[in-house]
């Protein structure tokens, strides 16, 4: 489903790069961009797409990259500037579950975040945008994964304290999406413990497709800078730091 407020002039002609971009919200991500009229994709990660997902005359270029390494996500999009000729979007996507492995989570949900939105900053002009992709968990408590749950606490925090000063010294808009349950990718659970089903009944859960929408009202929207974006299948794309109020159209 597209977004009927979100003018494709916007995207037209955008360059992006996208991590964690073979997962499903990347790969929603990207289908989105490209539908939309984006000139140009790159998808990193440390797994490939699927094969047949893209072609390279879909304007998609593949990177394979772990974002943990600040040095290769730095060579990553410097890389993608290249190719794609220039850089307007870096959204930061790479994620992991990993209730086992606090310094995993740590590493890729919350440290990785912060180095990338520094790299893209300093690799993006004037009109760049950041998106990092945080979560419902990151706002809410989530019992279930208390780890992966204060990793995207971080990400809300680090991106609401970071955008301003970044808007006003680069003119870099800077936002955090945080999606509630999804159908894919990592919110496709066979087996369900008590908690996620109660919460899966409470927020509702969304296809990929959702989540890309409220990302393109992200991008279309200039006036938002630092605004952590909540979108959930019950309560649409809103702001939750405002008592969930709705998120207006974005202005054409
Ligand atoms: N699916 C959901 O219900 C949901 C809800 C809220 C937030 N999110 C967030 O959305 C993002 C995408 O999640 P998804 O559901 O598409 O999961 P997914 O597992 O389908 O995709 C995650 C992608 O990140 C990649 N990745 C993991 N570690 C990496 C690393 N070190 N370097 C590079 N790439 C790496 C994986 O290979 C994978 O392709 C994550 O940040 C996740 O926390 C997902």
């Amino acid at each position: 489903m597209v977004s009927q407020s979100c003018s494709r002039d916007k995207i037209r002609g955008i360059r992006a790069w996208v991590s964690g971009g073979s997962g499903a919200l990347g790969m929603a991500f990207v289908r989105a961009l490209l539908s939309h009229g984006a000139a140009g994709v790159v998808l990193a990660d440390i797994r490939a797409p699927e094969e047949g997902t893209f072609r390279a005359s879909d304007g998609v270029h593949f990177h394979y990259m772990d974002v943990r390494s600040v040095s290769a996500v730095i060579e990553s999009l410097k890389r993608a500037e290249h190719q794609l000729g220039s850089l307007d979007l870096v959204v930061n996507n790479a994620g992991i579950v990993a209730e086992h492995d606090l310094e995993a989570t740590v590493a890729t949900n919350l440290k990785a975040v912060i180095e990338a939105t520094e790299a893209a900053a300093r690799v993006l002009g004037k009109g760049g945008m950041i998106v990092n992709i945080g979560s419902a968990a990151g706002i809410f408590p989530a019992r279930e994964a208390p780890y992966y749950a204060a990793s995207k606490a971080g990400v809300v925090m680090y991106t609401r304290s970071k955008a301003r000063r970044l808007f006003s010294e680069k003119g870099v808009r800077l936002n955090v999406l945080c999606p509630a349950w999804v159908s894919a990718g990592m919110g496709k659970v066979t087996e369900m413990a008590p908690g996620w089903e109660r919460l899966a009944e409470v927020v509702g859960v969304m296809e990929p497709a959702e989540v890309a929408d409220a990302l393109l009202r992200i991008i279309c929207d200039k006036e938002m800078v630092g605004m952590a974006v909540y979108v959930s299948k019950k309560t649409g794309v809103c702001y939750p730091l405002r008592g969930l109020r709705p998120m207006r159209e974005a202005k054409l």
